[in-house]
């Protein structure tokens, strides 16, 4: 599998829609659009594939696309992209069958197929990734898809009036210079106080209350990017001016800092919140994947608010997550002394969602860098021979999915710098020791996040599954993911650790971690675990 497609909850379900080659655990010459529903995000029941190559104006593949739910949510409806018969990328409109089956089994492919060719401007081959729709105070839907056109990458606009019928804008909602193609946008409201969600459908607009999201996948750099800034809808030029411009370093705001790609969000309004997806590939081999039959997974969903700050965006595993905790254990007020590592024991540690909340010391006592310039993710890679580099403040975290000698470990940790005008603090996910295996990617990654003059504690929560490794840093406000394939720690071999490397102590103000159950996962009529 790859990208997660229309997300959507209807009718008391929610269905993911996701790119899926059902010949082999590569991507291939034949894209389909799998699909499963669940009743609480976590237990999944999959269906038949929802869309198929079938037509010229997608005969060669369904690619990515989003669900909007119209009429007074009654009917929902996707737009995706289809490769036509020449091999062009075209937008195509689906809707169900039955929409009073909450399963959503059946689709139809409308006759007036493709909605949407490239206009001028924008390469037959790059035009893609149609977004959900959101209606203008004018009555009219408007869409956005992913563009290029040379070196540029573009956001496109599109109105229609009744869903079929769509008039591209000639100004690009958005564009960057030397990007190459914008794929998968994704464009929302977010609330500027709170956590609860907004629908893109909304059309409460007021500035005062609100902010608009844009999230890019650019292919070049295979990360996605997200501006905080305003959508201008009124005048006659309608576009998203961000905040703070691309500038294709490590500053510019990410999702996650490590594997997470062709991400998409959607508005549930049985909780009134956002929850984000986003594609997790491997860091095995293709052969290995071939041999093991599959490739590609799904992040757990994240519910996403903006940060009080106003400059970013807070994500954190949705609350469904917990119905899978199983034994628990905590650990209160543990002092840990420079070179110390501590385990955690009595718990699964390779099936664990772990949260711990360390008290760091006077951030006076902080190691001095001038971080412009300094790329985190080298920061982190750097020493890697010895394991995280001793500072002052840091590295201290967590060693996941580590053998009991330590040789096998995937270390997720912190770094507090003093700056010449404020505190940061740096969060890694150092991968290099995480397998004795040498086929995989191992790449460690890295990023800066603020730390508040008066901040007397650093927080982290992993989700460790086996081969995989979400972290999420400082309360949600920066995640990292990685995928592992430790050789040694494995089920039962696997352990886990707290560690300071620090020449300061830490203490562990507290730590909470549960083994996780098995989610069910199966198919329709079947749903034993698989
Ligand atoms: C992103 C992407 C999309 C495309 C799909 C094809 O990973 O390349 O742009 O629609 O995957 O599977």
């Amino acid at each position: 599998m790859n990208d997660p497609n229309a997300p959507m909850y209807y009718k008391g379900v929610y269905h993911l829609f996701y790119q899926h080659n059902p010949y082999a655990a590569t991507f291939g010459d034949t894209i389909v659009w799998a699909h499963s529903v669940s009743y609480d995000l976590i237990n999944w029941i999959h269906l038949n594939n929802a869309l198929e190559p079938s037509e010229p104006f997608d005969i060669n593949s369904c690619w990515s696309g989003s669900s909007t739910i119209l009429e007074d949510g009654e009917k929902p409806s996707i737009l995706y992209t289809g490769i036509d018969e020449n091999k062009h990328q075209v937008q195509n409109l689906a809707i169900p069958k039955n929409s009073s089956d909450p399963f959503l089994r059946e689709w139809i492919k409308h006759t007036q197929n493709p909605v949407m060719k490239a206009p001028i401007g924008v390469e037959v081959n790059n035009f893609r990734d149609p977004s959900t729709a959101w209606l203008g105070n004018d009555g009219k839907w408007r869409v956005v898809v992913g563009a290029q056109n040379g070196d540029e990458g573009k956001v496109i606009l599109y109105h229609s009036e009744d869903f079929v019928d769509w008039k591209v804008d000639s100004i690009p909602f958005f564009a960057t210079d030397n990007t190459g193609v914008c794929e998968c946008p994704d464009f929302f409201p977010v609330l500027i106080d709170g956590e609860n969600g907004m629908d893109t459908l909304s059309d409460h607009q007021d500035p005062n209350f609100i902010r608009h999201v844009l999230k890019i996948s650019y292919l070049s750099k295979l990360h996605d990017y997200y501006f905080l800034g305003n959508y201008n809808a009124l005048g006659d030029k309608e576009n998203f001016v961000p905040d703070v411009k691309f500038t294709g370093t490590s500053s510019d705001l990410r999702y996650d800092y490590g594997k997470f790609y062709a991400s998409k969000s959607f508005f549930d309004n049985a909780k009134n919140r956002r929850i984000l997806w986003g594609w997790v590939n491997e860091s095995d081999s293709e052969q290995d994947d071939i041999e093991k039959g599959w490739a590609g997974i799904q992040s757990i969903p994240r519910q996403i608010w903006l940060d009080k700050s106003g400059k970013r965006l807070v994500q954190w595993p949705i609350e469904e997550v917990e119905n899978l905790h199983d034994k628990h254990v905590s650990i209160i007020k543990e002092n840990l002394l420079s070179g110390s590592t501590l385990q955690v024991s009595g718990i699964t540690a390779s099936q664990v969602d772990v949260e711990v909340v360390f008290e760091i010391p006077e951030l006076e006592n902080a190691e001095w860098l001038d971080p412009n310039g300094v790329d985190p993710q080298i920061l982190c890679s750097s020493n890697k021979e010895n394991g995280p580099r001793s500072g002052k403040i840091g590295p201290f975290g967590l060693l996941a999915l580590a053998s009991e000698d330590l040789r096998e470990q995937t270390s997720v940790f912190f770094q507090i710098y003093k700056t010449p005008n404020r505190y940061v603090g740096l969060m890694c996910s150092d991968q290099s020791r995480s397998s004795l295996r040498e086929d995989l990617d191992k790449t460690t990654y890295g990023t800066f996040f603020d730390i508040d003059s008066t901040q007397k504690t650093v927080s982290l929560r992993t989700l460790i599954d086996h081969s995989i490794v979400e972290s999420f840093g400082d309360e949600g406000r920066v995640c990292i993911t990685s995928r592992v394939y430790p050789s040694l720690a494995i089920d039962k071999n696997a352990h886990l650790f707290v560690f300071n490397n620090g020449s300061q102590s830490i203490q562990i103000s507290k730590l909470n971690a549960w083994s996780m159950k098995q989610a069910q996962i199966g198919y329709e009529g079947n749903i034993a675990c698989v």
